[in-house]
């Protein structure tokens, strides 16, 4: 029987993720779901003499950790669309093959760009508070007041798979969508949104703004305090996509003025250690990176990952390389 290829997977996965894992590779799991840093991701690298690694968007790996993988290391395949988390240009420099997960989360994500939307415009988490603390007394006609949804203008910064599936969500809303993206959408894709060239020309119309760009070095700090004094007074603003994409500096002071109504994050710089101030704020609805929590969204992430590293182990291109 020829030898099952070998594989390091860094995270414990769903069942029947390990379980395929388990029947079609000779693979190291992490049992007990430890957090490997950059050492113990070079050291069980060489240990195991994996050609393939399976990860996840919580290991980093940096042009240092490349360079010091084993030769025998050939495809970095990782559970997540998103892929800043890996350094592409030194895995490109190496020869390493990396992979992503495109489309699977696609809907499970924009569901959760519209919680976040509806969570900080509708003040879900404060008035969730008030009962969970005993403090709910009689119905107010003043209180716990968010601002209407329905109708209302929304801005889609990154107008990707998933800024295209909020924007077919938001119309159930009834709300007028505006986006920017660098390139403008065909019409059978736009289906009458409007397309902004810069931020700058769309900010001005955003009451919502939805936050759905790739992270990296492009979209840094792209929500930053010049940007915040574009957006209309009150404005709720959602992000699902990166935390890197915010100043928090930026907008925890703007939330404190109400220059920026509410905010719905799901992502945060530096997660999980985000920015403490946060939690004083009574105006923000927060989510511990959810986006894609679902379980047949994990196992289809899963499945999808393990798609593209069999393509790689039976000599075809995988369907999802980045590089
Ligand atoms: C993704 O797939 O990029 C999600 O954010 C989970 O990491």
């Amino acid at each position: 029987m020829a030898q099952k290829p070998k594989l390091f997977v860094t995270r414990r996965l769903p069942d029947d993720v390990e379980a395929r894992i388990r029947r079609d590779y000779d693979a190291l799991h992490n049992e007990d779901d430890a957090a490997y840093g950059p050492e113990d991701l070079v050291r069980l690298s060489m240990a195991t003499k994996c050609e393939g690694i399976l990860t996840c968007g919580t290991e980093k790996w940096t042009a240092d950790v490349i360079s010091r993988l084993p030769g025998h290391v050939k495809i970095l395949a990782t559970l997540s669309v998103g892929y800043d988390h890996i350094d592409v240009e030194a895995a490109g420099r190496k020869g390493l093959i990396v992979t992503n997960t495109p489309d699977v989360l696609t809907a499970a994500t924009a569901d959760i760009s519209m919680l976040c939307l509806l969570g900080a415009g509708r003040r879900a988490q404060s008035s969730e508070k008030i009962l969970r603390e005993g403090k709910w007394g009689r119905w107010e006609p003043m209180a716990m007041l968010g601002v209407d949804v329905t109708g209302k203008k929304l801005g889609i910064y990154g107008m990707g798979r998933i800024g295209q599936a909020v924007a077919q969500r938001a119309r159930g809303f009834e709300m007028e969508i505006h986006y920017c993206n660098r390139n403008r959408l065909p019409p059978e894709r736009e289906q009458g949104a409007i397309h902004h060239a810069t931020p700058e020309d769309m900010l001005p119309h955003c009451q919502f703004l939805s936050i759905n760009s790739p992270g990296g070095a492009d979209t840094y700090h792209f929500l930053n305090a010049g940007r915040i004094a574009l957006l209309p007074d009150g404005a709720v603003v959602a992000n699902t996509a990166r935390g890197t994409v915010i100043d928090d500096n930026a907008l925890i002071p703007a939330l404190q003025s109400g220059k920026i109504g509410a905010a719905g994050l799901d992502v945060f710089e530096g997660e999980p250690d985000f920015d403490k101030r946060y939690l004083a704020l009574d105006n923000v609805f927060l989510l511990p990176h959810v986006g894609s929590a679902t379980i047949e969204t994990r196992n289809a992430m899963g499945f999808r990952t393990l798609d593209n590293l069999d393509a790689w182990f039976a000599g075809r291109k995988p369907g999802d390389r980045v590089v």
